[in-house]
């Protein structure tokens, strides 16, 4: 059984099913007869003979967790049960790991092999005939790795495989349920230690330690941000240091069978900047609850720009009207990257730019380069929502140059500036009528 102890198999048959109803479709629509998913392998390090950390395929993923079996593939042909080929090597510098139990429960017909040279063989020999219509889907660090498919990821098969991953199934949900519930003993872990007036450093390690992960085992490296740190948006230090504790912004995850928990909070013990990350608090829920099936994402994230400016005008960062200080966009110096993202086996997931918009249409509004989800919200979507307020220097310098430096009180700014900023991220289910917050949900279990 996975580690995370779900036992909910009946979820994964389901999981399954629907995987080669899926795949089925894509085919025929795409013209073709059988794909094969390959599982990568590690990125060598130059002129040495380490490896960087391995990340499994997410489209092998997909169908169980094969986290740690490089070399292998999955071969699915139209309406036939798909056949998973394990790369098992006779080697005595590393642990082989069995196939997931799991794995013994997915009705895939499974077959060990022990070199990449009899997986090209067998896979020649399963889709003779039919070769002209077999993609590859997988990474090819080397033309060997495509196993001689010469159609490797061809865009309009990624695009239908993609746009079926944006809809989790039931299986999918539960694995990001219970990445949230870890991820979140971790959160709680790392305020403890924060308020004990810990280091980056330690606040890491607490983290880790209640998630029971090892650095590798992270979805994303854990942003941990103490002070000032927190204005640099991914800051990836982690200081040794102890320092006087003003305030945390940690951004750290969990996952569990390759499904991503995607969580940020921030922290502080002096009591006005607790009331300024409180009040973010009830702008973020606010978010959340406006995120529902058929509203459009770059309405949300435009609701959020309102919002933050709202606040900036409330805490006395900005003098102007509402209507003035969003016509100048003042609250992009603030808040410069986009409201959340789609999350699954990627952190960022697929399809969730949407690319078959209106003639003249853009993929993304111009004013938002880093809006990572512009689509409109469907049941069975999971996704972050997480604005931010920070006190930039560069983005505050550019700022000052601009005519609307003037609605700005720059003495307010200054005594915000030594905190860095504040992020509020959860994770969100979309259902057929609302959302599920697996974030605050996680919380409320351990309050
Ligand atoms: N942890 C990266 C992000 O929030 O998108
Ligand atoms: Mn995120
Ligand atoms: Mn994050």
């Amino acid at each position: 059984m996975s580690s995370n102890g779900l036992n909910s198999l009946h979820y994964y048959s389901e999981h399954i099913a629907e995987m080669c109803r899926r795949y089925d479709d894509a085919l025929e629509r795409s013209g073709r007869t059988a794909l094969v998913v390959g599982a990568g392998r590690p990125h060598g390090i130059f002129l040495d003979d380490q490896h960087l950390p391995y990340k499994a395929n997410p489209y092998l993923l997909q169908w169980g967790p094969l986290s740690e079996h490089p070399g292998s593939a999955l071969l699915i042909q139209h309406g036939k049960t798909p056949r998973l080929l394990v790369h098992a090597p006779v080697d005595y510098w590393h642990r082989i790991p069995p196939v997931p139990e799991l794995l013994m429960h997915s009705g895939l017909e499974i077959v060990s092999l022990s070199s990449q040279n009899e997986i090209t063989k067998s896979l020649a020999e399963a889709i003779r005939g039919s070769s002209a219509t077999t993609a590859f889907i997988g990474e090819t660090l080397s033309p060997d790795d495509s196993f001689g498919i010469e159609a490797v990821n061809p865009p309009e098969l990624l695009e239908l495989l993609n746009e079926y991953r944006t809809i989790k199934t039931p299986w999918e949900i539960a694995n990001l349920k219970a990445a949230s519930t870890i991820g979140v003993q971790g959160h709680l872990a790392a305020e403890q230690c924060f308020r004990g007036g810990g280091s980056e450093y330690e606040i890491h390690l607490a983290f880790r330690a209640a998630c029971n992960a090892t650095d590798d085992e992270m979805p994303y490296p854990a942003i941990v941000a103490l002070n000032d740190h927190a204005s640099t948006l991914h800051y990836q230090r982690l200081d040794r240091d102890r320092e006087a504790n003003l305030s945390l912004l940690i951004d750290a995850g969990h996952s569990v069978n390759g499904y991503a928990a995607d969580i940020t909070r921030s922290h502080s013990d002096d009591a006005e900047f607790g009331s300024l990350i409180e009040a973010m608090h009830e702008l973020q829920r606010g978010l959340c609850d406006a995120a529902l099936p058929n509203v459009d994402y770059r309405e949300l994230h435009h609701a959020a720009h309102l919002a933050i400016t709202a606040l900036l005008i409330e805490i006395g960062v900005i003098h102007a009207t509402l209507e003035a200080a969003h016509e100048a966009g003042l609250s992009r110096s603030f808040f410069p990257h986009g409201l959340g993202h789609f999350l699954g086996l990627n952190v960022h997931d697929v399809g969730a730019l949407y690319t078959r918009r209106q003639p003249g249409e853009k993929v993304r509004p111009d004013e938002d380069k880093h809006l990572r989800l512009t689509r409109t919200l469907a049941p069975g979507n999971v996704l972050t929502i997480e604005p931010g307020i920070y006190f930039i220097d560069s983005l505050l310098a550019d700022l000052k140059q601009k005519p609307s430096s003037a609605m700005v009180n720059w003495q307010r700014v200054e005594q915000l500036r030594p905190y860095g900023g504040i992020r509020i991220e959860d994770n969100l289910h979309i259902t057929t009528d609302g959302n599920e917050n697996l974030t605050r949900t996680a919380f409320a279990s351990f309050a």
